[in-house]
């Protein structure tokens, strides 16, 4: 048997940024992997920002289900060994809650990995949870409430808790190539970002650790105005940089609550996001610039 243990692992997640990387790692190592997803067209399909495609050799079988309807899930975890989920909202447009899919679609898989005595859950939640600035988030009571049961479970666990990803720091690319980038706040925030493709490497590396909870964060530490800056650098344009100041954002964010409580919770952890710094341990690899110049170069694995 080789280090994988023969192990079969379920991809919870599988069509997102980092659970794209993920499968594909997981098959790379040999494992057996199932992604679960509710759109097999969208697993199939690149993702944004060089998330990639999944294509027949990265993975062994596709289940397509709906988290939020615990009955399309039947045999989802059978012969499963380990789940791996990084289910939650960034961009989804389903005017759910982070309450509805960052904590009740976790507790099903929670629940359905205890009465099918998983060895091994793994789940992503985000560095950071306990900063006074985050900690009473929408977003990160969601994300905390599925570590809380996680621990409460009795399985076997492990939480990763990445920095901002790449695939975030690809939308300043996007601006800067407009001609323009716009900051939440004064751009001085410390963060460490970490690519998709790493954090999969670590995420696999943690189920084969005995290490209960990673903080994730990417090789460099930059203030969000430098990364501004390497983008207008690596698209060859001058730097513009507009500066929303924290007490415009926080005004659209009362506004856009009242239209919706989802898009206001999203829009308030952008915000807030946009003061506190977001610093890890330096286990990713591929720097910024790396990223930056491959994505403006046209490479679609950047
Ligand atoms: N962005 C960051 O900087 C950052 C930093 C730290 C931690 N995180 C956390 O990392 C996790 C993964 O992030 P990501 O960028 O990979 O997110 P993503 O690209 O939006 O992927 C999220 C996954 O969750 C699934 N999902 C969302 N709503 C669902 C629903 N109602 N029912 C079933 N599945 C649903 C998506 O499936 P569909 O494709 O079907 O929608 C997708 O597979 C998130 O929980 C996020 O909070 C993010």
């Amino acid at each position: 048997m080789d280090e994988t243990g023969g192990r079969r692992v379920l991809v919870a997640g599988a069509t997102g940024y980092v659970g794209k990387f993920v499968v594909r790692e997981f098959k790379a190592r040999g494992y057996w992997v199932r992604a679960l997803t509710r759109s097999e067209e969208r697993l199939r399909a690149r993702g944004p920002f060089t998330a990639p495609a999944i294509g027949v050799d990265d993975v062994d079988e596709v289940f397509v289900g709906e988290l939020t309807k615990p009955a399309t899930l039947a045999g989802v975890m059978d012969g499963i060994d380990i789940v791996f989920s990084s289910v939650g909202i960034s961009r989804q447009r389903d005017r759910l809650t982070f309450e509805q899919v960052d904590h009740q679609c976790n507790k099903t898989l929670i629940d359905l990995a205890t009465a099918a005595d998983v060895q091994l859950f793994e789940y992503v939640s985000l560095q950071g949870a306990s900063d006074a600035a985050l900690a009473d988030l929408a977003i990160t009571r969601a994300h905390e409430a599925v570590v809380a049961e996680l621990r409460a479970s009795g399985l076997e666990h492990r939480i990763i808790r990445p920095c901002g990803y790449f695939s975030d720091m690809g939308a300043l690319l996007t601006m800067a190539r407009r001609g323009r980038v716009f900051l939440v706040g004064d751009g001085s925030n410390r963060m460490s970002p970490i690519h998709g493709r790493d954090l999969a490497t670590i995420c696999v590396d943690a189920v084969e650790r005995s290490s209960v909870e990673v903080v994730a964060g990417g090789p460099e530490v930059m203030t969000q105005r430098e990364a501004a800056e390497l983008a207008f650098a690596v698209v060859g344009k001058r730097v513009k940089i507009t500066v929303v100041s924290m007490r415009v954002a926080r005004g659209l964010v009362r506004v856009l609550r009242r239209l919706s409580k989802q898009i206001g919770d999203l829009a308030e952890f952008i915000v807030v996001a946009g003061e506190v710094d977001g610093v890890g341990p330096p286990l990713g690899t591929t720097t910024l610039r790396t990223y930056f110049e491959r994505l403006a170069a046209g490479d679609p694995d950047a």
